[in-house]
């Protein structure tokens, strides 16, 4: 199984970041191959780009995706939305032939301030259902008050927060097989 890691915030110290590389040691000890995409250096879409040759982050991030059963994104909400480099890769990824339709996707995030980003969430949910993407509804990770749950060396300061990250790692894995099971 594999499971493509991206994170929407292109900062060197994102709490975002530090939240992805706390959930990918609990999808390798599921046994999942776990690929970090970097959004960086991804150019602004543009439909004259589109159809030809990719620029070249465009295709690493589309070769990344297109054999993966899984996305995990984590992300902070950027005035009361997704990032717009999230926005962006999606917009790059769903080009034909759509590198997201049937990937089973799991959304998460932490902020500084007080909320988790539910809105991030419902927005970035919506972004993945309409291309075809399964969002693993349940268990919601949007984590507030970050630097009382991720040390500043990344490490998890909340117990809570780690059976959460956990639960959702284990059904992102779940639900990844139970998409692939036979049909009766
Ligand atoms: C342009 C901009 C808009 C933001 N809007 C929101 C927001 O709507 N809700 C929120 O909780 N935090 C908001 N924030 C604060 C971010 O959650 C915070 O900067 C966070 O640390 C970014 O994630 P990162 O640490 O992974 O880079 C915003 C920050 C920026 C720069």
């Amino acid at each position: 199984m594999k499971i493509v890691s991206i994170v929407g915030s292109l900062r060197q110290d994102s709490w975002n970041h530090k939240l992805s590389r706390l959930a990918i040691p609990m999808l390798q000890a599921q046994g999942v191959e776990v690929v970090e995409a970097s959004l960086a250096g991804l150019p602004l879409f543009n439909g004259d780009l589109d159809g030809g040759e990719y620029p070249e982050p465009v295709a690493a991030l589309r070769e990344a995706l297109r054999p993966a059963d899984g996305v995990l994104i984590a992300a902070p909400e950027f005035n009361h939305s997704i990032p717009a480099v999230l926005k962006n890769a999606i917009e790059w990824a769903c080009r034909p032939p759509n590198t997201l339709t049937d990937k089973v996707a799991y959304a998460m995030g932490v902020t500084p301030g007080k909320s988790g980003g539910i809105r991030m969430h419902l927005h970035l949910s919506d972004c993945l259902q309409c291309e075809g993407c399964w969002v693993v509804p349940k268990p919601l990770l949007l984590v507030p008050n970050a630097a009382s749950v991720i040390g500043p060396d990344g490490e998890l300061l909340d117990a809570a927060v780690g059976e959460t990250l956990q639960e959702g790692m284990t059904r992102l894995v779940d639900t990844i097989n139970l998409m692939r099971r036979s049909p009766v």
